[in-house]
């Protein structure tokens, strides 16, 4: 099922039917010699949760400061609802930001920090109330406008951050990092809990993390970058079940990676030799060209693997290590040219149990076996 949904997809189509709320078309920003975005083109939806991921100074906040104009970049156009948003100071674009560091002011209450930008705008009365009442009840903090900052949790505050930067009906929301200051139990909370508001509210997020365990949670689509490069833009699970390169496989979850010389291709079919002379069935990724003769890289899932002998490539192993994960035990084992190979068990009822130094049979399906793409 899985995996029909996604071949219907092409990985990069863009949503049907749906207008471009940001464009970046050719996008490249150098500070001095260095590349800090090279070449970048992306159309990110309106209404789209979109993460950029990547590692840190992959260039992800460079990119949402060239967005919200705080930098321009040296080569390109970026448009925001159709319009080139080039040399446009930053309060005049539909866009608004929230950081990392959220700059709510202390000695302000909830309610006068989220009026802040409407009364520099010139809105008071009765209308400054609704709105500051209304972005204060999206974020759920109905209640709190007369406490200060420092009378509210560290998620309440953020909330405050979130309220301020959406009274003013920004079209597009940009994130930087805004949950990275909070404890791990709270970030989970705020995941869901921004996750939902947009979907309520229905502003186009444009969100930036390192963390790909929350840009899986939260994101409609993902691009995953690199040294300013984009490596793949999909949604979630294509980004897990059929990354595109070593990169990606190795940023998004853990993967068992090695290389193989290409014996035989037939259609995405690809048979592999490996350095223990051990024959592998595998299938190619979009944007991979095995050749016969080629040395190529490849990719499968700890948790595609088995114990047992029911795939299509089947080998012996030993168990080197074993670590209990509650819902689950991973096993390291070692094939015999000295690949480790990682495998994942669900701790269903009476499932079985391995000892290290055991010696195993594992396998795992050509389908789940992917040559991977430069
Ligand atoms: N104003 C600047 N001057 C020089 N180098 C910068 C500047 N801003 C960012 N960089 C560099 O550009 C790269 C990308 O930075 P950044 O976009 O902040 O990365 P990320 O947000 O992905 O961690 C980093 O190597 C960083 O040091
Ligand atoms: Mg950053």
């Amino acid at each position: 099922m899985e995996d029909r949904r996604i071949q219907e997809r092409p990985p990069d189509a863009p949503p049907v039917d749906r207008k471009v709320a940001v464009a970046l078309s050719g996008i490249t920003k150098r500070f001095g010699d260095f590349v800090a975005v090279d070449d970048l083109n992306l159309d990110i939806y309106e209404g789209e949760f979109f993460s950029l991921l990547g590692p840190s100074g992959c260039g992800k906040t460079t990119t949402l400061r060239m967005i919200a104009g705080f930098e321009e970049p040296g080569e390109g156009e970026i448009s925001v609802a159709g319009q080139p948003v080039q040399g446009v100071p930053p309060y005049r674009r539909p866009v608004n930001t929230v950081f990392q560091s959220y700059a709510i002011f202390p000695h302000l209450n909830v309610f006068d920090n989220v009026a802040f930008g409407l009364r520099r705008a010139g809105v008071k009365g009765e209308e400054l109330r609704q709105r500051v009442t209304r972005a204060c009840k999206m974020v759920q903090l109905q209640g709190f406008e007369k406490r200060k900052p420092r009378m509210l949790s560290g998620g309440q505050q953020q909330r405050v951050a979130l309220a301020r930067a959406l009274v003013n009906r920004p079209k597009v929301l940009l994130l930087d990092e805004p949950l990275g200051a909070l404890d791990l139990k709270l970030r989970k909370e705020m995941q869901l809990e921004l996750k939902n508001l947009q979907h309520e509210v229905g502003i186009t997020f444009i969100y930036v993390t390192h963390d790909q365990e929350e840009a899986l949670t939260m994101s409609d689509r993902i691009a995953v970058m690199n040294e300013g490069v984009v490596q793949q833009v999909a949604d979630p699970a294509t980004l897990y079940e059929r990354p595109r390169n070593r990169f990606v496989a190795n940023f998004i979850g853990q993967t068992n990676l090695f290389s193989g010389t290409v014996e035989s291709v037939n259609g995405e079919k690809v048979t592999l030799v490996v350095p223990d002379g051990a024959k592998v069935e595998a299938v190619a990724q979009d944007g991979a060209e095995p050749e016969p003769g080629s040395e190529v890289h490849v990719a499968v899932r700890p948790e595609k693997v088995r114990f047992g002998a029911a795939g299509d490539n089947v080998c012996t192993a030993e168990v080197r290590q074993i670590v209990y994960l509650g819902v689950s035990t991973q096993y390291i084992t070692w094939l015999p040219d000295g690949r480790k190979l990682a495998l994942y068990q669900q701790n269903i009822q009476d499932a079985g149990g391995y000892d290290v130094g055991d010696e195993v049979t594992v396998s795992w399906d050509a389908r789940n076996c992917l040559v991977l793409g430069g």
